[in-house]
Protein backbone atom coordinates (compact mmCIF):
# COMPACT_ATOMS: atom_id res chain seq x y z
CA UNK A 1 0.00 0.00 0.00
CA UNK A 2 0.90 3.82 -0.59
CA UNK A 3 2.38 5.11 2.07
CA UNK A 4 4.65 8.16 4.03
CA UNK A 5 7.23 7.22 6.26
CA UNK A 6 10.84 7.62 7.81
CA UNK A 7 13.12 5.66 5.71
CA UNK A 8 16.24 7.64 8.22
CA UNK A 9 16.25 9.65 10.72
CA UNK A 10 18.23 13.15 11.27
CA UNK A 11 18.46 15.19 14.11
CA UNK A 12 19.50 17.76 11.94
CA UNK A 13 17.65 17.60 8.63
CA UNK A 14 14.60 15.72 9.27
CA UNK A 15 12.76 15.84 5.77
CA UNK A 16 15.99 14.15 4.41
CA UNK A 17 14.59 11.30 5.76
CA UNK A 18 11.13 11.30 4.78
CA UNK A 19 10.08 8.89 2.04
CA UNK A 20 7.18 8.09 0.15
CA UNK A 21 6.22 4.67 -1.56
CA UNK A 22 4.89 1.36 -1.38
CA UNK A 23 5.14 -0.08 2.30
CA UNK A 24 3.60 -3.69 2.99
CA UNK A 25 0.03 -4.01 4.86
CA UNK A 26 0.02 -3.35 8.75
CA UNK A 27 -0.33 -6.65 10.93
CA UNK A 28 -3.48 -7.36 12.64
CA UNK A 29 -2.48 -8.39 16.05
CA UNK A 30 -5.30 -10.34 17.73
CA UNK A 31 -7.87 -7.39 19.39
CA UNK A 32 -6.69 -5.00 16.51
CA UNK A 33 -8.68 -4.02 13.43
CA UNK A 34 -7.92 -2.01 9.93
CA UNK A 35 -8.85 1.37 9.23
CA UNK A 36 -9.10 2.42 5.92
CA UNK A 37 -7.85 5.78 6.25
CA UNK A 38 -9.70 8.61 4.85
CA UNK A 39 -7.56 12.08 6.49
CA UNK A 40 -4.82 11.75 8.62
CA UNK A 41 -3.13 14.95 9.87
CA UNK A 42 0.28 16.02 10.73
CA UNK A 43 1.71 17.33 14.19
CA UNK A 44 5.24 18.56 15.44
CA UNK A 45 5.79 14.76 16.40
CA UNK A 46 6.06 13.71 13.24
CA UNK A 47 9.32 16.42 12.24
CA UNK A 48 10.43 14.80 15.95
CA UNK A 49 10.12 11.03 14.47
CA UNK A 50 12.22 12.23 11.39
CA UNK A 51 14.54 13.52 13.89
CA UNK A 52 14.97 10.52 15.61
CA UNK A 53 13.33 11.18 18.95
CA UNK A 54 11.38 8.44 20.06
CA UNK A 55 12.04 6.44 16.82
CA UNK A 56 15.27 3.99 17.07
CA UNK A 57 16.77 3.08 14.28
CA UNK A 58 16.20 -0.75 14.73
CA UNK A 59 12.33 0.52 13.98
CA UNK A 60 13.15 1.97 10.39
CA UNK A 61 11.39 2.38 8.10
CA UNK A 62 8.38 3.23 10.22
CA UNK A 63 5.28 4.50 8.95
CA UNK A 64 4.21 8.35 10.03
CA UNK A 65 1.58 9.94 11.58
CA UNK A 66 -0.69 9.51 14.87
CA UNK A 67 -4.01 10.45 14.10
CA UNK A 68 -6.80 9.09 11.93
CA UNK A 69 -10.39 8.76 10.54
CA UNK A 70 -11.57 6.41 8.30
CA UNK A 71 -13.70 3.79 8.02
CA UNK A 72 -13.46 0.67 9.66
CA UNK A 73 -13.68 -3.28 8.98
CA UNK A 74 -17.64 -3.43 8.99
CA UNK A 75 -18.27 0.08 7.01
CA UNK A 76 -18.29 2.34 10.64
CA UNK A 77 -16.84 6.15 10.14
CA UNK A 78 -14.45 6.37 12.80
CA UNK A 79 -11.78 8.35 14.64
CA UNK A 80 -8.54 6.78 16.28
CA UNK A 81 -7.09 7.05 19.56
CA UNK A 82 -3.78 7.70 18.76
CA UNK A 83 -1.91 6.12 22.35
CA UNK A 84 -1.65 2.33 22.32
CA UNK A 85 -1.84 1.22 25.55
CA UNK A 86 0.50 -2.29 26.56
CA UNK A 87 -2.01 -5.30 26.60
CA UNK A 88 -3.73 -5.73 29.65
CA UNK A 89 -3.45 -2.18 30.80
CA UNK A 90 -6.50 -0.80 32.50
CA UNK A 91 -6.88 3.01 33.32
CA UNK A 92 -5.93 6.15 32.26
CA UNK A 93 -3.54 5.22 28.70
CA UNK A 94 -1.33 7.97 29.42
CA UNK A 95 0.14 6.85 31.95
CA UNK A 96 1.02 3.47 31.41
CA UNK A 97 4.77 3.46 31.16
CA UNK A 98 5.41 1.41 28.18
CA UNK A 99 2.53 3.38 26.29
CA UNK A 100 3.57 4.72 22.48
CA UNK A 101 1.44 6.56 20.02
CA UNK A 102 0.58 5.70 16.95
CA UNK A 103 4.14 5.02 14.56
CA UNK A 104 6.52 5.12 17.44
CA UNK A 105 5.88 1.31 17.65
CA UNK A 106 3.30 0.65 15.54
CA UNK A 107 2.88 2.14 11.94
CA UNK A 108 1.07 5.50 11.76
CA UNK A 109 -1.46 6.38 9.56
CA UNK A 110 -0.09 7.91 6.98
CA UNK A 111 -1.38 5.16 4.78
CA UNK A 112 -4.11 3.55 3.52
CA UNK A 113 -4.42 1.69 5.76
CA UNK A 114 -3.66 1.48 9.31
CA UNK A 115 -4.12 -1.11 12.54
CA UNK A 116 -5.17 -0.26 15.81
CA UNK A 117 -6.30 -2.21 19.27
CA UNK A 118 -9.99 -2.48 18.14
CA UNK A 119 -10.78 -0.67 21.50
CA UNK A 120 -9.08 2.55 20.61
CA UNK A 121 -12.18 3.06 17.56
CA UNK A 122 -14.55 6.10 18.46
CA UNK A 123 -17.22 6.41 16.50
CA UNK A 124 -17.04 9.71 14.39
CA UNK A 125 -20.35 11.36 13.84
CA UNK A 126 -21.54 12.95 11.02
CA UNK A 127 -21.06 16.60 11.86
CA UNK A 128 -17.77 16.36 11.56
CA UNK A 129 -15.82 15.61 7.83
CA UNK A 130 -13.16 13.43 7.81
CA UNK A 131 -10.99 16.41 7.73
CA UNK A 132 -11.68 17.74 10.95
CA UNK A 133 -11.94 14.25 12.76
CA UNK A 134 -8.84 13.36 11.94
CA UNK A 135 -7.15 16.60 13.87
CA UNK A 136 -8.93 15.80 16.98
CA UNK A 137 -6.40 12.75 18.43
CA UNK A 138 -3.28 14.16 19.09
CA UNK A 139 -3.17 18.20 18.93
CA UNK A 140 -6.68 18.74 20.07
CA UNK A 141 -6.86 16.34 22.70
CA UNK A 142 -3.86 17.22 24.00
CA UNK A 143 -5.17 20.84 24.27
CA UNK A 144 -8.41 19.51 25.37
CA UNK A 145 -7.02 17.94 28.26
CA UNK A 146 -4.49 20.68 29.70
CA UNK A 147 -7.21 23.15 29.68
CA UNK A 148 -10.03 20.59 31.38
CA UNK A 149 -8.17 18.63 33.30
CA UNK A 150 -4.92 19.96 34.58
CA UNK A 151 -4.68 24.03 34.33
CA UNK A 152 -7.52 24.28 37.44
CA UNK A 153 -9.32 27.24 36.40
CA UNK A 154 -13.14 28.07 35.93
CA UNK A 155 -15.00 29.93 33.23
CA UNK A 156 -13.94 33.77 33.44
CA UNK A 157 -10.08 33.19 34.26
CA UNK A 158 -7.25 34.48 32.09
CA UNK A 159 -5.14 32.02 30.49
CA UNK A 160 -1.73 32.58 28.29
CA UNK A 161 -1.25 30.58 25.20
CA UNK A 162 1.92 30.93 23.97
CA UNK A 163 2.66 30.01 20.31
CA UNK A 164 -1.07 30.78 18.77
CA UNK A 165 -0.04 29.14 15.54
CA UNK A 166 0.35 25.77 16.28
CA UNK A 167 -2.00 22.65 16.07
CA UNK A 168 -2.46 22.47 19.81
CA UNK A 169 -2.04 26.21 20.42
CA UNK A 170 -5.18 27.19 18.19
CA UNK A 171 -7.37 24.32 20.05
CA UNK A 172 -6.03 25.72 23.13
CA UNK A 173 -7.51 29.24 21.74
CA UNK A 174 -10.83 27.39 20.33
CA UNK A 175 -11.86 25.39 23.38
CA UNK A 176 -10.61 27.89 25.89
CA UNK A 177 -12.79 30.18 24.68
CA UNK A 178 -15.89 28.91 23.86
CA UNK A 179 -16.18 27.32 27.46
CA UNK A 180 -15.85 31.02 28.84
CA UNK A 181 -11.88 31.67 29.40
CA UNK A 182 -10.37 34.63 28.94
CA UNK A 183 -7.31 33.68 26.45
CA UNK A 184 -4.68 36.19 25.79
CA UNK A 185 -1.94 34.56 23.01
CA UNK A 186 1.54 35.36 21.93
CA UNK A 187 2.72 34.96 18.67
CA UNK A 188 6.12 35.87 16.88
CA UNK A 189 3.52 36.72 13.20
CA UNK A 190 1.33 39.61 13.47
CA UNK A 191 -0.58 37.88 11.12
CA UNK A 192 -0.54 34.63 13.08
CA UNK A 193 -1.83 37.18 15.88
CA UNK A 194 -4.94 38.75 14.39
CA UNK A 195 -6.21 35.24 13.26
CA UNK A 196 -6.03 33.73 17.05
CA UNK A 197 -8.20 36.98 17.35
CA UNK A 198 -10.27 35.41 15.03
CA UNK A 199 -10.42 32.55 16.87
CA UNK A 200 -11.67 33.59 19.94
CA UNK A 201 -8.59 34.88 21.47
CA UNK A 202 -9.54 38.27 23.79
CA UNK A 203 -5.86 39.75 23.58
CA UNK A 204 -2.78 39.02 21.79
CA UNK A 205 0.99 40.03 22.43
CA UNK A 206 4.62 39.90 20.60
CA UNK A 207 6.65 37.00 22.25
CA UNK A 208 7.73 38.31 25.79
CA UNK A 209 5.22 41.51 26.06
CA UNK A 210 4.56 42.66 29.57
CA UNK A 211 0.79 41.69 30.25
CA UNK A 212 -1.22 44.42 31.06
CA UNK A 213 -1.86 41.72 34.28
CA UNK A 214 -0.78 38.20 35.19
CA UNK A 215 -2.47 35.54 34.37
CA UNK A 216 -4.45 32.26 36.07
CA UNK A 217 -2.45 29.76 34.02
CA UNK A 218 -0.21 29.41 31.20
CA UNK A 219 -0.37 26.77 28.60
CA UNK A 220 3.07 25.73 27.40
CA UNK A 221 4.17 24.23 24.28
CA UNK A 222 7.12 26.19 23.12
CA UNK A 223 9.30 25.43 25.74
CA UNK A 224 13.17 27.52 26.05
CA UNK A 225 12.03 30.50 23.54
CA UNK A 226 9.16 31.36 26.12
CA UNK A 227 9.32 29.52 29.64
CA UNK A 228 10.55 32.92 31.26
CA UNK A 229 7.85 35.06 29.95
CA UNK A 230 5.58 31.85 31.32
CA UNK A 231 6.47 31.89 34.78
CA UNK A 232 6.94 35.91 35.04
CA UNK A 233 3.19 35.98 33.25
CA UNK A 234 1.62 34.12 36.16
CA UNK A 235 -0.26 35.01 39.12
CA UNK A 236 0.71 33.90 42.84
CA UNK A 237 -0.76 30.17 43.30
CA UNK A 238 -0.90 30.00 39.25
CA UNK A 239 -1.28 27.18 37.26
CA UNK A 240 1.66 26.41 34.08
CA UNK A 241 0.80 23.20 31.90
CA UNK A 242 3.46 22.13 29.72
CA UNK A 243 2.58 19.68 27.29
CA UNK A 244 5.78 20.06 25.06
CA UNK A 245 9.22 22.24 24.36
CA UNK A 246 9.28 22.64 20.56
CA UNK A 247 12.60 25.36 20.98
CA UNK A 248 14.24 23.12 23.44
CA UNK A 249 14.38 23.00 27.50
CA UNK A 250 14.93 25.95 28.88
CA UNK A 251 17.71 26.80 31.07
CA UNK A 252 17.37 28.60 33.93
CA UNK A 253 14.56 26.56 35.09
CA UNK A 254 13.38 29.78 37.38
CA UNK A 255 13.25 27.95 40.40
CA UNK A 256 12.70 30.96 42.06
CA UNK A 257 9.51 31.94 40.26
CA UNK A 258 8.13 29.05 41.05
CA UNK A 259 8.82 28.73 44.74
CA UNK A 260 8.23 32.11 45.53
CA UNK A 261 5.19 33.35 44.26
CA UNK A 262 3.93 29.60 44.48
CA UNK A 263 2.88 28.51 40.98
CA UNK A 264 1.96 24.95 40.13
CA UNK A 265 3.94 23.39 37.16
CA UNK A 266 1.79 20.15 35.50
CA UNK A 267 2.83 18.28 33.17
CA UNK A 268 0.03 16.78 30.67
CA UNK A 269 0.40 14.33 27.81
CA UNK A 270 -2.49 13.73 24.93
CA UNK A 271 -5.13 12.06 26.84
CA UNK A 272 -7.61 9.43 27.32
CA UNK A 273 -9.91 7.09 25.07
CA UNK A 274 -12.74 8.93 27.12
CA UNK A 275 -11.72 12.25 26.89
CA UNK A 276 -11.38 11.83 22.76
CA UNK A 277 -15.06 10.85 23.12
CA UNK A 278 -15.68 13.86 25.30
CA UNK A 279 -13.68 15.99 22.86
CA UNK A 280 -16.00 15.03 20.18
CA UNK A 281 -19.15 16.03 21.93
CA UNK A 282 -18.14 19.55 22.83
CA UNK A 283 -17.19 19.98 18.87
CA UNK A 284 -20.70 18.56 18.01
CA UNK A 285 -22.16 20.38 20.83
CA UNK A 286 -20.91 23.96 20.29
CA UNK A 287 -20.33 23.77 16.37
CA UNK A 288 -16.38 24.06 16.70
CA UNK A 289 -14.48 23.11 14.27
CA UNK A 290 -10.40 22.96 13.93
CA UNK A 291 -9.16 25.24 11.43
CA UNK A 292 -7.53 23.82 8.42
CA UNK A 293 -5.04 25.23 7.43
CA UNK A 294 -4.06 23.03 4.30
CA UNK A 295 -5.45 20.13 2.93
CA UNK A 296 -2.98 17.82 0.85
CA UNK A 297 -2.97 14.57 -0.76
CA UNK A 298 -1.01 11.97 0.87
CA UNK A 299 0.97 11.42 -2.29
CA UNK A 300 2.23 15.61 -2.14
CA UNK A 301 2.68 15.03 2.02
CA UNK A 302 6.20 16.07 1.74
CA UNK A 303 5.03 19.54 1.56
CA UNK A 304 2.99 19.49 4.27
CA UNK A 305 6.10 18.38 5.87
CA UNK A 306 7.68 20.87 4.90
CA UNK A 307 5.21 23.88 6.09
CA UNK A 308 5.00 22.12 9.47
CA UNK A 309 9.13 21.94 9.80
CA UNK A 310 9.23 25.51 8.87
CA UNK A 311 6.59 26.69 12.07
CA UNK A 312 4.82 28.13 8.87
CA UNK A 313 1.83 26.45 9.88
CA UNK A 314 -1.67 28.08 11.42
CA UNK A 315 -4.10 25.32 12.92
CA UNK A 316 -3.69 21.73 11.34
CA UNK A 317 -2.55 20.60 8.15
CA UNK A 318 -4.63 17.54 6.80
CA UNK A 319 -3.31 14.64 4.46
CA UNK A 320 -6.08 13.02 2.46
CA UNK A 321 -5.63 9.23 1.22
N1 LIG B 1 2.85 15.83 25.26
C1 LIG B 1 1.97 15.61 24.29
O1 LIG B 1 1.12 14.74 24.37
C2 LIG B 1 2.01 16.47 23.07
C3 LIG B 1 0.93 16.47 22.19
C4 LIG B 1 0.95 17.34 21.10
C5 LIG B 1 2.06 18.16 20.90
N2 LIG B 1 3.12 18.08 21.76
C6 LIG B 1 4.29 18.94 21.54
O2 LIG B 1 3.88 20.30 21.60
C7 LIG B 1 4.63 21.07 20.65
C8 LIG B 1 3.66 21.79 19.72
O3 LIG B 1 3.03 20.80 18.92
P1 LIG B 1 2.16 21.24 17.66
O4 LIG B 1 1.81 19.99 16.91
O5 LIG B 1 1.12 22.19 18.10
O6 LIG B 1 3.30 22.00 16.84
P2 LIG B 1 3.20 23.05 15.67
O7 LIG B 1 1.83 22.99 15.08
O8 LIG B 1 4.38 22.80 14.81
O9 LIG B 1 3.36 24.44 16.45
C9 LIG B 1 4.58 24.95 16.88
C10 LIG B 1 4.34 26.20 17.76
O10 LIG B 1 5.56 26.62 18.31
C11 LIG B 1 5.68 28.01 18.18
N3 LIG B 1 7.11 28.18 17.91
C12 LIG B 1 7.89 27.46 17.11
N4 LIG B 1 9.16 27.90 17.15
C13 LIG B 1 9.17 28.92 17.98
C14 LIG B 1 10.16 29.82 18.43
N5 LIG B 1 11.44 29.70 18.01
N6 LIG B 1 9.80 30.76 19.27
C15 LIG B 1 8.53 30.86 19.70
N7 LIG B 1 7.55 30.02 19.30
C16 LIG B 1 7.87 29.08 18.47
C17 LIG B 1 4.79 28.46 17.07
O11 LIG B 1 4.14 29.66 17.41
P3 LIG B 1 4.06 31.01 16.49
O12 LIG B 1 4.54 30.68 15.11
O13 LIG B 1 2.62 31.41 16.55
O14 LIG B 1 4.95 31.98 17.19
C18 LIG B 1 3.74 27.34 17.03
O15 LIG B 1 2.63 27.72 17.80
C19 LIG B 1 5.58 20.10 19.96
O16 LIG B 1 6.85 20.15 20.56
C20 LIG B 1 4.91 18.74 20.17
O17 LIG B 1 5.84 17.68 20.14
C21 LIG B 1 3.10 17.26 22.83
Amino acid sequence: MFAVYAARTDAEDPLSGLELGEQPEPEVPNGWTTIAVRAASLNHHDIWSLRGVGLPTERLPMILGCDAAGVDEDGNEVVAHAVIASPGWRGDETLDPARTLLSELHPGTFAERVAVPQQNLVPKPPELSFEEAACLPTAWLTAYRMLFAKANVAPGATVLVQGAGGGVATALVMLGSRAGLRIWVTSRSDEKRARALQLGAEQAFEPGARLPERVDAVMETVGAATWPHSLRSLKGGGTLVVSGATTGDPSPAGLSHVFFRQLSVVGSTMGTRDELEQLIGFCVATGLRPPVDEVVPLRDARRGFETVAAGDVFGKIVLTA
